[in-house]
Protein backbone atom coordinates (compact mmCIF):
# COMPACT_ATOMS: atom_id res chain seq x y z
CA UNK A 1 0.00 0.00 0.00
CA UNK A 2 1.31 3.35 -0.92
CA UNK A 3 1.59 5.95 1.94
CA UNK A 4 -1.04 8.85 1.59
CA UNK A 5 0.77 11.78 1.96
CA UNK A 6 -1.41 15.50 2.25
CA UNK A 7 0.80 18.68 0.98
CA UNK A 8 -0.38 21.93 2.45
CA UNK A 9 0.18 24.79 -0.17
CA UNK A 10 0.47 25.54 -3.79
CA UNK A 11 3.96 27.02 -4.55
CA UNK A 12 6.95 26.29 -5.78
CA UNK A 13 8.43 24.85 -2.63
CA UNK A 14 5.21 22.21 -2.02
CA UNK A 15 5.60 20.92 -5.89
CA UNK A 16 9.01 20.31 -5.35
CA UNK A 17 7.80 18.41 -2.13
CA UNK A 18 5.06 16.81 -3.68
CA UNK A 19 7.59 15.74 -6.95
CA UNK A 20 10.03 14.40 -4.23
CA UNK A 21 7.05 12.51 -2.44
CA UNK A 22 6.06 10.84 -6.00
CA UNK A 23 9.83 9.46 -6.22
CA UNK A 24 9.09 7.57 -3.38
CA UNK A 25 6.14 5.92 -4.55
CA UNK A 26 4.05 7.98 -2.54
CA UNK A 27 0.18 8.90 -3.15
CA UNK A 28 0.16 12.63 -2.76
CA UNK A 29 -2.78 14.62 -2.16
CA UNK A 30 -2.77 18.92 -2.13
CA UNK A 31 -4.73 21.52 -0.13
CA UNK A 32 -4.00 24.84 -1.70
CA UNK A 33 -5.48 27.96 -2.45
CA UNK A 34 -4.69 28.24 -6.09
CA UNK A 35 -4.80 25.97 -9.02
CA UNK A 36 -0.99 25.05 -9.29
CA UNK A 37 -0.94 22.86 -12.21
CA UNK A 38 2.14 20.74 -11.36
CA UNK A 39 0.63 19.62 -8.08
CA UNK A 40 -2.61 19.17 -9.34
CA UNK A 41 -1.62 16.88 -12.46
CA UNK A 42 0.38 14.84 -9.64
CA UNK A 43 -2.15 14.60 -6.45
CA UNK A 44 -4.70 12.02 -6.73
CA UNK A 45 -6.92 14.28 -5.09
CA UNK A 46 -6.94 18.49 -4.83
CA UNK A 47 -9.23 20.61 -2.36
CA UNK A 48 -8.68 24.26 -2.80
CA UNK A 49 -9.44 26.08 0.49
CA UNK A 50 -7.70 29.02 2.26
CA UNK A 51 -5.13 27.06 4.07
CA UNK A 52 -5.53 28.23 7.33
CA UNK A 53 -8.78 27.04 7.44
CA UNK A 54 -7.93 24.42 9.70
CA UNK A 55 -11.28 22.43 10.21
CA UNK A 56 -11.40 22.21 6.19
CA UNK A 57 -8.17 20.90 5.86
CA UNK A 58 -8.29 18.69 8.54
CA UNK A 59 -11.54 16.96 7.10
CA UNK A 60 -9.93 16.85 3.67
CA UNK A 61 -7.35 14.76 5.44
CA UNK A 62 -9.46 12.59 7.18
CA UNK A 63 -11.72 12.07 4.48
CA UNK A 64 -8.88 10.80 2.42
CA UNK A 65 -6.96 8.82 5.23
CA UNK A 66 -4.00 10.77 5.29
CA UNK A 67 -1.69 9.63 7.22
CA UNK A 68 1.12 11.66 7.09
CA UNK A 69 0.98 15.89 6.26
CA UNK A 70 3.86 17.89 5.13
CA UNK A 71 2.61 21.44 5.29
CA UNK A 72 4.34 23.79 3.51
CA UNK A 73 3.73 27.73 4.01
CA UNK A 74 3.75 29.42 8.00
CA UNK A 75 0.05 30.78 8.43
CA UNK A 76 -1.06 27.17 8.45
CA UNK A 77 1.47 26.53 11.15
CA UNK A 78 0.70 29.37 13.34
CA UNK A 79 -3.02 28.47 12.52
CA UNK A 80 -2.46 25.32 14.64
CA UNK A 81 -2.90 22.82 11.81
CA UNK A 82 -0.25 20.50 12.85
CA UNK A 83 -1.50 20.34 16.60
CA UNK A 84 -5.05 19.59 14.94
CA UNK A 85 -3.75 16.93 12.48
CA UNK A 86 -1.74 15.52 15.43
CA UNK A 87 -4.52 15.09 17.48
CA UNK A 88 -6.51 13.13 14.97
CA UNK A 89 -3.35 10.64 14.87
CA UNK A 90 -2.04 11.97 11.64
CA UNK A 91 1.83 12.16 11.84
CA UNK A 92 3.00 15.95 10.84
CA UNK A 93 6.21 17.15 9.35
CA UNK A 94 5.46 20.91 10.65
CA UNK A 95 5.56 22.26 13.81
CA UNK A 96 2.47 22.64 16.63
CA UNK A 97 1.43 26.73 17.39
CA UNK A 98 3.66 26.75 19.92
CA UNK A 99 7.02 25.54 18.44
CA UNK A 100 6.53 27.17 15.43
CA UNK A 101 6.80 30.18 17.11
CA UNK A 102 10.37 29.98 16.23
CA UNK A 103 8.97 31.71 13.16
CA UNK A 104 6.10 33.44 14.31
CA UNK A 105 7.15 35.41 16.84
CA UNK A 106 10.66 37.20 16.41
CA UNK A 107 10.79 38.12 20.50
CA UNK A 108 10.49 34.17 21.72
CA UNK A 109 12.71 33.37 18.89
CA UNK A 110 15.47 36.24 19.92
CA UNK A 111 14.47 35.37 23.93
CA UNK A 112 14.64 32.04 23.90
CA UNK A 113 18.47 31.96 22.08
CA UNK A 114 19.34 33.98 25.30
CA UNK A 115 17.60 32.47 27.79
CA UNK A 116 19.41 29.07 26.92
CA UNK A 117 23.01 30.32 25.92
CA UNK A 118 22.93 29.42 22.62
CA UNK A 119 25.58 31.22 20.09
CA UNK A 120 24.87 33.43 17.01
CA UNK A 121 22.65 35.81 19.09
CA UNK A 122 22.54 39.56 18.53
CA UNK A 123 22.02 42.36 21.28
CA UNK A 124 17.90 43.09 21.13
CA UNK A 125 15.49 44.68 22.98
CA UNK A 126 12.00 44.31 22.56
CA UNK A 127 9.22 46.76 22.75
CA UNK A 128 5.28 47.44 22.95
CA UNK A 129 5.29 51.34 23.17
CA UNK A 130 7.54 54.01 21.28
CA UNK A 131 8.61 55.80 24.52
CA UNK A 132 10.64 52.79 26.06
CA UNK A 133 11.67 51.59 22.15
CA UNK A 134 12.86 55.61 22.17
CA UNK A 135 15.71 54.87 24.95
CA UNK A 136 17.11 51.53 23.62
CA UNK A 137 17.40 53.59 20.10
CA UNK A 138 18.97 56.53 21.99
CA UNK A 139 21.53 54.48 23.81
CA UNK A 140 22.20 52.18 21.44
CA UNK A 141 25.74 52.30 19.96
CA UNK A 142 25.79 51.19 16.27
CA UNK A 143 23.08 50.65 13.61
CA UNK A 144 20.07 48.96 14.24
CA UNK A 145 17.29 46.63 12.47
CA UNK A 146 13.88 47.36 13.07
CA UNK A 147 11.29 44.28 12.71
CA UNK A 148 7.46 43.78 13.57
CA UNK A 149 7.41 41.17 16.17
CA UNK A 150 5.27 38.68 14.00
CA UNK A 151 5.10 37.69 10.74
CA UNK A 152 4.63 40.16 7.77
CA UNK A 153 5.19 37.63 4.87
CA UNK A 154 9.19 38.55 4.90
CA UNK A 155 8.84 42.14 3.75
CA UNK A 156 8.17 44.03 7.38
CA UNK A 157 12.02 44.52 8.29
CA UNK A 158 13.86 47.65 8.07
CA UNK A 159 17.55 47.95 7.99
CA UNK A 160 19.30 51.10 9.40
CA UNK A 161 21.59 52.34 6.83
CA UNK A 162 19.55 50.67 4.47
CA UNK A 163 15.92 51.51 4.09
CA UNK A 164 16.41 53.67 7.30
CA UNK A 165 18.49 56.90 7.85
CA UNK A 166 19.15 57.74 10.71
CA UNK A 167 18.40 57.33 13.94
CA UNK A 168 14.73 59.27 13.21
CA UNK A 169 13.95 57.56 10.51
CA UNK A 170 14.52 54.50 12.74
CA UNK A 171 12.23 55.65 15.60
CA UNK A 172 9.32 57.06 13.08
CA UNK A 173 9.02 53.31 11.95
CA UNK A 174 9.34 51.93 15.08
CA UNK A 175 5.93 53.88 15.35
CA UNK A 176 4.33 53.51 12.01
CA UNK A 177 4.90 49.49 13.35
CA UNK A 178 3.49 50.17 16.97
CA UNK A 179 0.11 52.49 15.25
CA UNK A 180 -0.29 50.17 12.45
CA UNK A 181 0.01 47.20 14.36
CA UNK A 182 2.35 45.81 11.53
CA UNK A 183 3.08 42.07 12.32
CA UNK A 184 0.87 42.05 15.49
CA UNK A 185 1.36 43.90 18.27
CA UNK A 186 5.30 44.83 19.35
CA UNK A 187 8.26 45.06 17.77
CA UNK A 188 12.17 43.92 17.83
CA UNK A 189 14.98 46.17 17.62
CA UNK A 190 18.34 44.61 16.95
CA UNK A 191 22.17 45.13 16.14
CA UNK A 192 22.54 45.12 12.00
CA UNK A 193 24.88 42.73 11.11
CA UNK A 194 27.63 42.97 8.54
CA UNK A 195 28.18 39.99 6.55
CA UNK A 196 27.10 37.60 3.80
CA UNK A 197 23.54 35.77 4.56
CA UNK A 198 23.00 31.85 4.01
CA UNK A 199 20.68 29.56 4.42
CA UNK A 200 20.69 26.11 6.53
CA UNK A 201 17.86 23.78 6.38
CA UNK A 202 16.91 21.21 8.62
CA UNK A 203 15.02 18.16 9.40
CA UNK A 204 14.54 18.24 13.03
CA UNK A 205 12.03 15.35 15.14
CA UNK A 206 12.10 16.74 18.33
CA UNK A 207 15.90 15.51 19.13
CA UNK A 208 18.12 15.43 16.35
CA UNK A 209 18.52 17.99 13.51
CA UNK A 210 20.20 16.79 9.87
CA UNK A 211 21.20 19.77 7.75
CA UNK A 212 20.63 20.00 4.17
CA UNK A 213 23.18 21.82 1.53
CA UNK A 214 23.64 25.47 2.23
CA UNK A 215 21.32 27.82 0.30
CA UNK A 216 22.15 31.54 -0.67
CA UNK A 217 18.31 33.54 -1.70
CA UNK A 218 18.41 36.80 -3.22
CA UNK A 219 16.08 38.86 -1.73
CA UNK A 220 15.73 41.97 -3.65
CA UNK A 221 13.65 42.28 -6.85
CA UNK A 222 16.61 43.81 -9.36
CA UNK A 223 19.85 42.75 -10.90
CA UNK A 224 22.53 43.79 -9.26
CA UNK A 225 20.82 43.56 -5.55
CA UNK A 226 19.00 46.79 -5.51
CA UNK A 227 15.08 47.27 -5.46
CA UNK A 228 12.46 46.27 -3.55
CA UNK A 229 12.90 43.15 -0.79
CA UNK A 230 10.85 39.90 -2.04
CA UNK A 231 9.97 36.40 -1.02
CA UNK A 232 12.97 35.82 -2.92
CA UNK A 233 14.21 35.77 -6.63
CA UNK A 234 16.09 32.71 -6.61
CA UNK A 235 18.96 30.71 -5.04
CA UNK A 236 21.58 28.53 -5.51
CA UNK A 237 23.83 25.64 -3.91
CA UNK A 238 27.06 24.32 -3.89
CA UNK A 239 28.23 20.59 -5.42
CA UNK A 240 30.31 20.51 -1.65
CA UNK A 241 26.57 21.71 -0.16
CA UNK A 242 28.85 24.71 1.68
CA UNK A 243 28.57 28.20 -0.43
CA UNK A 244 31.88 29.88 -2.16
CA UNK A 245 32.07 32.09 0.77
CA UNK A 246 31.49 29.17 3.76
CA UNK A 247 34.11 26.97 5.16
CA UNK A 248 33.40 23.59 6.65
CA UNK A 249 33.60 25.02 10.37
CA UNK A 250 31.26 27.96 9.90
CA UNK A 251 28.56 25.20 8.45
CA UNK A 252 29.74 23.37 11.80
CA UNK A 253 28.66 26.36 14.20
CA UNK A 254 25.49 26.97 12.29
CA UNK A 255 24.32 23.28 12.59
CA UNK A 256 25.71 23.36 16.33
CA UNK A 257 23.46 26.65 16.74
CA UNK A 258 20.06 24.88 15.37
CA UNK A 259 20.82 21.86 17.72
CA UNK A 260 20.93 23.79 20.54
CA UNK A 261 17.82 25.73 19.83
CA UNK A 262 15.96 22.28 18.97
CA UNK A 263 17.37 21.54 23.01
CA UNK A 264 16.02 24.25 24.23
CA UNK A 265 12.46 23.65 22.43
CA UNK A 266 12.19 20.46 23.67
CA UNK A 267 13.46 21.81 27.61
CA UNK A 268 10.69 24.74 26.68
CA UNK A 269 7.96 22.11 26.54
CA UNK A 270 7.98 22.48 22.54
CA UNK A 271 9.72 19.76 20.92
CA UNK A 272 10.25 21.10 17.69
CA UNK A 273 9.26 18.26 14.70
CA UNK A 274 9.71 19.84 10.69
CA UNK A 275 12.26 21.56 8.77
CA UNK A 276 14.34 24.32 10.43
CA UNK A 277 14.90 27.42 8.37
CA UNK A 278 17.82 29.22 9.65
CA UNK A 279 18.80 32.76 8.11
CA UNK A 280 22.32 33.48 8.79
CA UNK A 281 24.29 36.03 8.69
CA UNK A 282 28.41 35.16 8.31
CA UNK A 283 30.29 38.16 10.25
CA UNK A 284 34.15 38.24 11.26
CA UNK A 285 32.64 36.27 14.10
CA UNK A 286 30.88 33.35 12.47
CA UNK A 287 27.96 32.86 11.64
CA UNK A 288 25.06 34.67 13.84
CA UNK A 289 21.32 34.27 13.27
CA UNK A 290 19.17 36.70 11.45
CA UNK A 291 15.76 34.54 12.02
CA UNK A 292 14.29 31.34 11.81
CA UNK A 293 11.50 30.35 9.91
CA UNK A 294 9.09 26.86 10.76
CA UNK A 295 9.05 25.67 7.27
CA UNK A 296 11.21 24.82 4.25
CA UNK A 297 12.60 27.94 2.22
CA UNK A 298 10.84 29.11 -0.69
CA UNK A 299 12.61 29.12 -3.64
CA UNK A 300 15.30 27.36 -1.17
CA UNK A 301 13.36 24.11 -1.29
CA UNK A 302 13.34 23.99 -4.69
CA UNK A 303 17.25 23.71 -4.74
CA UNK A 304 17.95 20.82 -2.20
CA UNK A 305 14.84 18.78 -3.25
CA UNK A 306 15.97 18.81 -6.72
CA UNK A 307 19.17 17.22 -5.26
CA UNK A 308 17.31 14.14 -3.31
CA UNK A 309 15.90 11.46 -6.07
CA UNK A 310 14.96 8.92 -3.38
CA UNK A 311 14.39 9.05 0.20
CA UNK A 312 12.10 12.56 1.23
CA UNK A 313 8.95 10.26 2.06
CA UNK A 314 11.35 8.01 4.43
CA UNK A 315 12.79 11.12 6.61
CA UNK A 316 9.16 12.75 6.42
CA UNK A 317 8.06 9.49 8.40
CA UNK A 318 10.92 10.05 11.04
CA UNK A 319 10.45 13.58 11.39
CA UNK A 320 6.69 12.78 12.45
CA UNK A 321 7.81 9.77 14.33
CA UNK A 322 10.47 11.14 16.44
CA UNK A 323 12.99 9.00 15.03
CA UNK A 324 15.44 10.52 12.19
CA UNK A 325 17.28 7.87 10.40
CA UNK A 326 21.48 9.27 10.21
CA UNK A 327 21.63 10.28 6.98
CA UNK A 328 19.73 12.32 4.27
CA UNK A 329 21.42 10.96 0.57
CA UNK A 330 21.42 14.67 -1.13
CA UNK A 331 23.35 14.47 -4.40
CA UNK A 332 27.33 15.98 -4.39
CA UNK A 333 25.73 18.57 -6.76
CA UNK A 334 25.25 22.41 -7.53
CA UNK A 335 21.94 23.84 -8.07
CA UNK A 336 20.72 27.12 -9.40
CA UNK A 337 17.09 28.46 -9.07
CA UNK A 338 15.62 31.40 -11.02
CA UNK A 339 12.14 32.88 -10.30
CA UNK A 340 10.05 33.40 -12.83
CA UNK A 341 7.38 36.36 -11.49
CA UNK A 342 4.96 38.86 -12.81
CA UNK A 343 5.77 42.11 -14.35
CA UNK A 344 5.52 44.59 -11.45
CA UNK A 345 6.50 42.02 -8.47
CA UNK A 346 8.10 43.76 -5.94
CA UNK A 347 5.85 47.25 -6.01
CA UNK A 348 2.82 46.18 -8.02
CA UNK A 349 2.81 43.29 -9.70
CA UNK A 350 0.38 42.33 -12.61
CA UNK A 351 -1.81 39.40 -11.94
CA UNK A 352 -4.18 37.60 -14.29
CA UNK A 353 -1.60 37.75 -17.11
CA UNK A 354 -1.48 34.46 -19.32
CA UNK A 355 2.57 32.75 -19.32
CA UNK A 356 3.08 30.35 -21.65
CA UNK A 357 5.21 27.57 -21.05
CA UNK A 358 7.14 24.61 -22.76
CA UNK A 359 7.18 21.66 -20.57
CA UNK A 360 8.78 19.50 -23.22
CA UNK A 361 11.50 21.79 -24.06
CA UNK A 362 12.48 22.50 -20.78
CA UNK A 363 12.61 19.02 -19.93
CA UNK A 364 14.91 19.22 -23.17
CA UNK A 365 17.29 21.61 -22.22
CA UNK A 366 17.85 19.63 -18.63
CA UNK A 367 16.02 21.99 -16.64
CA UNK A 368 13.28 21.20 -13.79
CA UNK A 369 10.39 23.44 -13.84
CA UNK A 370 8.37 24.18 -10.82
CA UNK A 371 4.92 26.00 -11.07
CA UNK A 372 4.21 28.15 -7.98
CA UNK A 373 1.75 30.54 -7.63
CA UNK A 374 -0.21 30.44 -10.71
CA UNK A 375 -3.80 30.07 -11.72
CA UNK A 376 -4.56 27.08 -14.19
CA UNK A 377 -7.98 28.15 -15.97
CA UNK A 378 -9.17 26.43 -19.05
CA UNK A 379 -5.95 25.18 -20.10
CA UNK A 380 -4.30 28.80 -19.45
CA UNK A 381 -1.77 29.35 -17.21
CA UNK A 382 -2.53 33.09 -15.46
CA UNK A 383 -0.07 34.71 -13.15
CA UNK A 384 -1.20 35.71 -9.88
CA UNK A 385 0.45 38.63 -7.59
CA UNK A 386 3.00 36.17 -6.29
CA UNK A 387 6.24 34.07 -7.86
CA UNK A 388 5.11 32.19 -10.83
CA UNK A 389 7.30 29.63 -11.78
CA UNK A 390 10.41 28.31 -10.61
CA UNK A 391 13.48 27.10 -12.90
CA UNK A 392 16.25 24.69 -11.48
CA UNK A 393 19.29 23.83 -12.98
CA UNK A 394 21.73 21.09 -12.06
CA UNK A 395 25.27 19.72 -12.50
CA UNK A 396 28.41 19.46 -11.52
CA UNK A 397 29.18 23.19 -11.16
CA UNK A 398 27.48 26.22 -10.04
CA UNK A 399 28.37 27.74 -13.39
CA UNK A 400 26.76 24.65 -15.35
CA UNK A 401 23.72 24.52 -13.21
CA UNK A 402 23.05 27.94 -14.44
CA UNK A 403 23.76 27.42 -17.85
CA UNK A 404 20.94 25.04 -17.79
CA UNK A 405 18.59 27.04 -15.66
CA UNK A 406 19.03 29.89 -18.14
CA UNK A 407 18.58 27.33 -21.24
CA UNK A 408 15.49 25.75 -19.53
CA UNK A 409 14.53 29.60 -19.07
CA UNK A 410 14.00 30.64 -22.45
CA UNK A 411 10.74 28.42 -22.60
CA UNK A 412 8.48 30.85 -20.75
CA UNK A 413 6.89 33.60 -22.50
CA UNK A 414 4.36 36.19 -20.90
CA UNK A 415 4.36 39.59 -19.18
CA UNK A 416 6.89 38.57 -16.38
CA UNK A 417 10.69 39.03 -15.59
CA UNK A 418 13.83 37.01 -13.92
CA UNK A 419 16.73 37.88 -12.35
CA UNK A 420 19.26 36.46 -14.70
CA UNK A 421 22.62 37.64 -12.50
CA UNK A 422 21.47 34.74 -9.78
CA UNK A 423 24.60 31.78 -10.14
CA UNK A 424 26.44 33.95 -12.72
CA UNK A 425 30.41 33.69 -11.84
CA UNK A 426 30.20 37.31 -11.45
CA UNK A 427 27.23 37.98 -8.86
CA UNK A 428 29.01 34.65 -6.76
CA UNK A 429 32.36 36.24 -7.31
CA UNK A 430 31.16 39.72 -5.64
CA UNK A 431 29.84 37.54 -2.75
CA UNK A 432 33.05 35.92 -2.30
CA UNK A 433 35.37 38.96 -2.13
CA UNK A 434 32.82 40.80 -0.05
CA UNK A 435 33.19 38.31 2.82
CA UNK A 436 37.05 38.62 1.97
CA UNK A 437 36.88 41.99 3.07
CA UNK A 438 34.32 41.21 5.78
CA UNK A 439 36.84 38.74 7.46
CA UNK A 440 39.29 41.50 7.15
P1 LIG B 1 13.94 38.64 8.09
O1 LIG B 1 12.50 38.87 7.70
O2 LIG B 1 14.16 38.61 9.57
O3 LIG B 1 14.56 37.51 7.34
O4 LIG B 1 14.73 39.91 7.54
C1 LIG B 1 14.72 40.23 6.18
C2 LIG B 1 16.08 40.67 5.77
O5 LIG B 1 16.51 41.78 6.57
C3 LIG B 1 17.16 39.61 5.99
O6 LIG B 1 17.22 38.71 4.95
C4 LIG B 1 18.40 40.49 6.08
O7 LIG B 1 18.85 40.87 4.81
C5 LIG B 1 17.90 41.70 6.80
N1 LIG B 1 18.18 41.57 8.24
C6 LIG B 1 17.38 41.04 9.20
N2 LIG B 1 17.96 41.07 10.41
C7 LIG B 1 19.17 41.65 10.23
C8 LIG B 1 20.24 41.99 11.11
N3 LIG B 1 20.19 41.77 12.44
N4 LIG B 1 21.33 42.58 10.56
C9 LIG B 1 21.40 42.84 9.24
N5 LIG B 1 20.43 42.56 8.37
C10 LIG B 1 19.31 41.97 8.84
N1 LIG C 1 13.26 32.46 0.84
C1 LIG C 1 12.91 32.96 2.11
C2 LIG C 1 11.83 32.26 2.80
O1 LIG C 1 11.34 31.24 2.39
O2 LIG C 1 11.41 32.74 3.85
Amino acid sequence: MKTKVLVVGGGGREHAIVEALLRDGAAVYSAMKNMNPGIARAALGVKLLNETDVPKVTEFALSNGIELAVIGPEAPLEAGLADELIRKGIGCVGPTQAAARLETSKRFSRRLLKKHGVPGNVEFGTFQDLDSAKVFVDDFPGELVVKPEGLTGGKGVKVEGEHLMGKEEVLRYVKEVLDHKIGGAGVVLEERLVGEEFTLQGFCDGKNVRGMPLVQDHKRAYEGDVGPNTGGMGSYTDADHLLPFVRQHDREAAEDIMQRTIAAMRENGSPYRGVLYGQFMLTKDGPKVIEFNARFGDPEAMNVLSLLPEGLLDVCQGVADGRLSSNVPFLPKATVCKYVVPAGYGTDPKAGRPVVVDENAIAKAGARLYYAAVDEKNGTIYTTSSRSLGVVGVADTIEEAEAVCEAGLTHIQGDVFVRHDIGKRELVRKRVEHMRQVRG
